[in-house]
């Protein structure tokens, strides 16, 4: 079998990327490892940034993200009983979109098939050779039938634990890694959110997150500790707790409900250096990871595919390699700015086991800071609308 863009994992990066190339006449197969509906049954984040919005429109696929996903201006932003609001849209001239990644993932496999576009799932054992050639080929297998996909390029659009960042050798790469001592217990609930806006929540207990999907589906977060397990919490434990981590006044106003979903997640700062080697071109959490505070994971995917499509659409279009050459600085000089407001949100958010009492009056004081200063207001709303690219 032969394609032009060997696309490596079937979540956001790999179909929106493979919807962009299929409107410009790029050929790609999408390999992915697990079902369809596994893929559309993970949670993850629902802030869109008007850069992944305008993509989604270049895509085709933004019809019901604009009639079901909701606008935000701004953001709540507590700590203790004192809560105030940053207003992105007076500081930036933007807002970001609510929209749930899982929606977002439904919409672009809709497109592709559609289209007739080429997914093949529960692929096994795929392993890329010779990317560092002109005429690299992906090797995989599905059920007992092993398959081989020639092709120009490969991207590696298969997430933190894929096979694309680990084809490149260890002596041609670098990654940095922070791991942090907590991680984030989530819940879905059937209950209208406590706010029309979200609420990052630095408390004495934790940090907590007031999010949403709609106007009837909440989704909260509690940071909790590393060893805890999803079936240790109740939902009743997690209300109470939500409750106690928020100012006194929304702590009344939240309507409870069962959870319909209970997931923890670790938290991580990460990335790799280069996003190249030879024709394999990684993407995606496939090369970096943040913490989700701040909601950067699927924003900083899309503005690599961004990259990546144009350098592709150069080569094919013009046969100008110029936009493939510059694609890993390009991603990770942006990269690495959604890094720091990833990690210095997490800083100021969250309680840390080895907090001293200083470092608890350092963030107070940052927060005040931020409460009453214009300035820190829009270098705040800059970056969580997203930085230009
Ligand atoms: N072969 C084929 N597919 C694979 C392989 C493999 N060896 N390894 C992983 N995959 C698939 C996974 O099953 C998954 O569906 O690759 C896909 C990667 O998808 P994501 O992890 O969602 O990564 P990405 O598409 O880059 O999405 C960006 O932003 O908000 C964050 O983590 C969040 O998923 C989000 C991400
Ligand atoms: C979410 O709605 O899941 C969400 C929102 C904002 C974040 C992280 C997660 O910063």
């Amino acid at each position: 079998m032969r394609t032009q863009v060997a696309i490596i994992g079937g979540g956001p990066s790999g179909l929106l990327l493979s919807q962009l190339l299929h409107l410009r006449g790029i050929s790609s197969v999408v390999l992915e490892r697990k079902t369809k509906d596994y893929v559309l049954g993970r949670i993850r984040a629902g802030v869109l940034e008007q850069g992944l919005v305008r993509l989604m429109e270049e895509a085709n696929v933004a019809g019901r993200m604009h009639r079901e996903g909701f606008v935000h201006d701004g953001t709540l932003v507590a700590y203790g009983d004192e809560m105030f609001h940053v207003d992105f849209k007076a500081h930036t001239g933007s807002g970001v979109m609510l929209y749930g990644q899982t929606e977002l993932t439904r919409d672009l496999y809709e497109a592709r098939e559609k289209a007739g576009g080429e997914l093949i799932f529960n692929v096994e054992d795929v392993e890329i050779a010779g990317a560092n050639t002109d005429c690299p080929q992906v090797h995989y297998r599905v059920g007992d039938r092993i398959h081989q996909l020639n092709c120009d390029f490969v991207a590696g659009c298969d997430g933190f634990h894929g096979v694309s960042r680990r084809t490149i050798p260890t002596d041609q790469k670098r990654e940095y890694e922070k791991v942090y001592p907590f991680g984030w217990l989530g819940i879905l609930s059937e209950t209208p959110p406590v706010n029309d806006e979200l609420i990052y929540s630095n408390s004495e207990r934790g940090f907590a997150l007031c999010s949403m999907r709609n106007a009837s589906l909440s989704r909260y977060y509690i940071q909790c500790s590393l060893s805890d397990r999803p079936e240790d919490w109740t939902d009743h434990a997690f209300w109470d707790e939500l409750k106690r981590r928020i100012p006194a006044e929304q702590a009344e106003a939240i309507v409870m409900g069962p959870s319909i979903e209970k997931s923890i997640a670790p938290l991580r700062s990460f990335v790799c250096e280069p996003m190249r080697w030879g024709r394999l071109f990684l993407c995606g959490d496939a090369a970096h990871i943040v913490p989700p505070t701040g909601a950067k994971g699927l924003n900083t995917a899309a503005s690599d595919v961004q990259y990546l499509y144009t350098g592709l659409r150069r080569f094919y279009e013009d046969g100008d390699m110029e936009g493939l050459d510059s694609y890993s600085a390009k991603a990770l000089a942006r990269v690495w700015k959604a890094e720091r407001f990833s990690w210095w949100f997490s800083s100021l958010m969250h309680r840390y086991p080895d907090q001293s009492m200083f470092d608890h009056k350092m963030q107070i004081a940052e927060l005040e800071f931020l409460r009453s200063s214009d300035a820190a207001q829009k270098a705040m709303a800059e970056n969580y609308v997203g930085l230009p690219y």
